[in-house]
């Protein structure tokens, strides 16, 4: 029986290995972690990290050909094929600090596969890591070898937070790099017949290594560019008196553009955009490449200008002070179908109006209060090392209490702020909130969910992110 270990028991190493047991019946996959916390969430009935369809295919293998467990050793040793999907985060100290990736937790788990193996092992790269990682990684385990052929395959993963399961089960690619040795294109086809289990043939692309592992870092740089570039014009937008949906609309049904990622928003957020590029920015700068690396950064700044504009238009909309004022918060996650918060546009506006003194009454479907006191507390970048390294018990913000529902939320409220797309936030009744909100009432969409148009019917001021003004907000400034 081929036996699978997979370090890292998070958002990609749980889902994916859990898709890959459901898959092939007669592989053994076992997912590890130092986290003990989270190993004990994987094998209880509230799994640690919330994705539709997740529950129904961990339940359906777990402890049959499914198994979490904190002895990675263990399970290393015994393994075939190993993936490691440890945090990869950005260094907040040292050369390369706040754009390189930190590969402390990679290299540890390298040292700890070449502690512990006693037979050949194919080491997968599943985490996102910068090119020539492969490089480093065959380095430290063939200096500590004892005569153990090890082959790394870089298999990055694409799929998207909130449809991790449907990207799993019908993934777009594949993306499998290798030597192109003999042993190199063994150990690739070995991971290949994994995945062919329920992957097509043409869907399983082989590459060189250094091609897999940019491929990964260039896919989300496109995809948050196009973000950007869509947040980009809703500034114009907003500027001329054109609508950002339809011009997106338009410019999407060029086929060779393409109707997807054009929705203006808040920012984007998540583990990944900004980590990647940044990334992705240091290595063009290693590489003598100043005007690459620039160009990449520019889908940051725009992304950061998003945040900040949105938070200009909500203070300067409120008579230019929200000092002691009532602010509901309607979504903290980075997008909707997740309970995941790094790196969410929520935080950066959240500090943005707490700067200005304002009380925040936040609501969010899936994320925990001690989740929302922890990102508001934390310094940039901590939140992506493991659950029990992060800084205990920060002080709680006291102007941030958080809601059960988005009624609570609003009651009494200034304004209301939707910062995530929810699905409820579309059909919330929005009369019985204006008539328990603090007058004039304000809604500010960043994601446009609401009907701007009824909404104002209602009696509520709107900015929705894109879209014509409100007459009350014509000739306010949008950035300080
Ligand atoms: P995560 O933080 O949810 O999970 C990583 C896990 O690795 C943690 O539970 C941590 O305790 C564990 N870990 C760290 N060092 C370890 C070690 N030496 N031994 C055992 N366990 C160890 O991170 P996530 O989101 O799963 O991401 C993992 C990698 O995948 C990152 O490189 C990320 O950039 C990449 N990625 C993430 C995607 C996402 O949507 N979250 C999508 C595609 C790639």
């Amino acid at each position: 029986m081929v036996k699978i270990c997979c370090i890292g028991a998070g958002y990609v190493g749980g889902p994916t290995m859990a898709v890959i047991a459901l898959n092939c019946p007669a592989i053994e996959v076992a997912v590890v972690d130092i986290s003990v916390s989270r190993i004990s969430a994987w094998n209880g009935d509230q799994l640690p990290i919330y994705e539709p369809g997740l529950d129904e295919v961990v339940k359906q293998c777990r402890g049959k050909n499914l198994f979490f467990s904190t002895n990675v050793e263990k399970h290393v040793s015994e393994a075939d094929i190993i993936f490691v999907s440890v945090n990869t985060p950005t260094k907040t100290r040292g050369l390369g600090a706040g754009k390189a990736a930190d590969l402390t937790y990679w290299e540890s788990a390298a040292r700890m596969i070449a502690d512990v193996s006693k037979s050949n092992k194919i080491v997968v790269e599943k985490s996102t890591v910068p090119v020539k990682t492969a490089e480093a990684i065959e380095r430290i385990l063939t200096h500590n070898s004892k005569g153990i052929d090890y082959q790394i395959l870089s298999n990055p993963e694409f799929l998207a937070e909130g449809t991790a399961i449907q990207d799993l089960f019908n993934p777009d690619r594949v993306l499998i790099g290798g030597r192109e040795t003999p042993e190199g294109l063994k150990a690739t086809q070995a991971l290949r017949d994994v995945y062919a289990h329920w992957v097509p043939q043409d869907r399983i692309i082989t590459t060189n290594l250094w091609s897999a592992e940019l491929s990964k870092l260039a896919a989300n740089a496109f995809l948050a560019q196009r973000i950007s570039s869509v947040n980009a014009m809703s500034a114009l937008c907003e500027a001329t008196g054109a609508d950002v949906s339809q011009v997106s609309h338009a410019v999407g049904k060029d086929s060779r553009i393409g109707p997807k990622f054009l929705n203006a928003s808040v920012g984007f957020g998540g583990s990944c955009f900004q980590k990647d590029i940044l990334n992705l920015v240091y290595i063009c700068e290693c590489n003598g490449l100043p005007e690459v690396a620039n160009y990449w950064k520019q889908v940051i700044k725009v992304n950061d200008y998003q945040k900040n504009r949105f938070v200009n238009r909500v203070v300067s909309s409120m008579f230019n002070t929200v000092s002691g004022k009532k602010i509901a918060i309607l979504g903290f996650a980075f997008k909707k179908d997740t309970g995941d918060t790094r790196e969410t546009p929520a935080i950066d506006v959240c500090k943005g109006l707490l700067g200005d003194k304002a009380r925040l009454s936040i609501y969010d479907p899936q994320v925990t209060e001690d989740q929302i006191q922890r990102d508001l507390t934390m310094n940039k970048f901590d939140w992506d090392h493991p659950i029990h390294l992060q800084p205990m018990s920060p002080t709680a913000v006291k102007q941030v209490s958080v809601a059960w529902d988005a009624y609570a939320a609003a009651k009494d409220a200034h304004a209301v702020c939707i910062l995530t797309e929810w699905d409820e936030f579309k059909t919330l009744d929005y009369r019985r909130i204006f008539d328990n909100m603090q007058k004039p009432a304000f809604v500010f969409d960043g994601r446009n969910v609401v009907n701007a148009e009824m909404l104002r019917e209602t009696g509520f001021i709107v900015y929705s992110i894109g879209k014509p003004l409100d007459p009350w907000l014509k000739n306010m400034p949008a950035v300080a």
